[in-house]
């Protein structure tokens, strides 16, 4: 399934790409109940909640040591003032995070199919290297907002290479907090990088003032994707989800890929250990 030549023209013009239908429903059903699976084994007992609000990000040791090992996640909103789960724990996980692709057998066939390795040569990354991977749940009432961001800022390469295979495993519609993502924006600055630093902890380096566009407003265009769709983002691009207060869930995988021929730097917050090197599409 490899790009067309009017594909390209759309990747390279906008910085994002849509393709309904890239992938088989029944494998999308197959990564659902396997999350499902890994939510129900998942001890609440280490909590950590997922934001992109930086004081809770920033704090998160947690969240630091999941760049090599398969972590849940909550939402802001999962918890009452008690300090209780407000619904059911399958219903308050924001996303798994971030070597399924490589730690767990169902994970590592689907971020491997044919798809995801035609797309990635299409688009020219020559040594691609899955770095990470995200299992998001958006759920009904409480799915939390995703803040205007690139995702190089958080995956850092030197040149920049990230780009961010996103599938739609459930419908992702303006009521359940689908993408929104500003066409041609990846052609704007990196506004700021997430790193570690020496003595510990995490900062955000600003890099450029250049404001993101105002979720809402009009040079953000929503990305309304039916099951089975992928979605290709560039690691430039500003994209955005907004809450879902709806009673639907919306449930989607993503992968980010980096290109091995460039360098990785060591302050960025996903470290893998050396046990655990990136592999490329190539079956284990
Ligand atoms: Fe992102």
């Amino acid at each position: 399934m490899h790009l067309d030549a009017d594909q390209l023209d759309a990747w390279e013009r906008d910085g994002f790409l849509t393709i309904p239908g890239a992938i088989d429903p029944a494998r999308c059903q197959e990564l659902m109940q396997r999350a499902d699976e890994i939510v129900t084994a998942f001890d609440p007992a280490t909590v950590s909640i997922f934001s992109t609000h930086e004081q809770t990000r920033t704090s998160d040791e947690y969240f630091m040591a999941s760049g090599d090992n398969i972590s849940c996640f909550f939402e802001e909103e999962a918890f009452g003032p008690d300090g209780r789960l407000v619904h059911d724990k399958a219903r308050s996980i924001n996303k798994i995070g971030h070597a399924m692709h490589d730690l767990d057998p169902v994970f590592d066939s689907f971020s491997r199919q044919a798809a995801f390795a035609d797309a990635a040569a299409s688009i020219g990354i020559a040594r691609p290297l899955l770095l990470q991977s995200m299992y998001i749940f958006k759920p009904p009432h409480i799915g939390g907002e995703v803040s205007c961001h690139q995702d190089s800022t958080f995956l850092y390469t030197d040149p920049m290479s990230v780009v961010g295979f996103w599938v739609a495993l459930q419908d992702a519609t303006l009521e359940n907090g689908c993408l929104w993502a500003q066409p041609g924006g990846h052609r704007t600055p990196l506004r700021k990088r997430f790193v570690r630093e020496p003595g510990g902890g995490t900062s955000f380096e600003e890099l450029d003032a250049t404001p993101f566009p105002e979720p809402g407003g009009s040079e953000l265009v929503p990305l309304e994707a039916e099951a089975g769709t992928m979605v290709l983002l560039h690691g430039l691009l500003p994209h955005w989800s907004d809450v879902n207060r709806s009673a639907r869930s919306r449930h989607a995988y993503t992968v980010h890929i980096i290109d091995g021929a460039t360098s990785y730097p060591a302050e960025n917050w996903l470290q893998r250990s050396p046990d655990l090197p990136l592999r490329g599409f190539d079956a284990a």
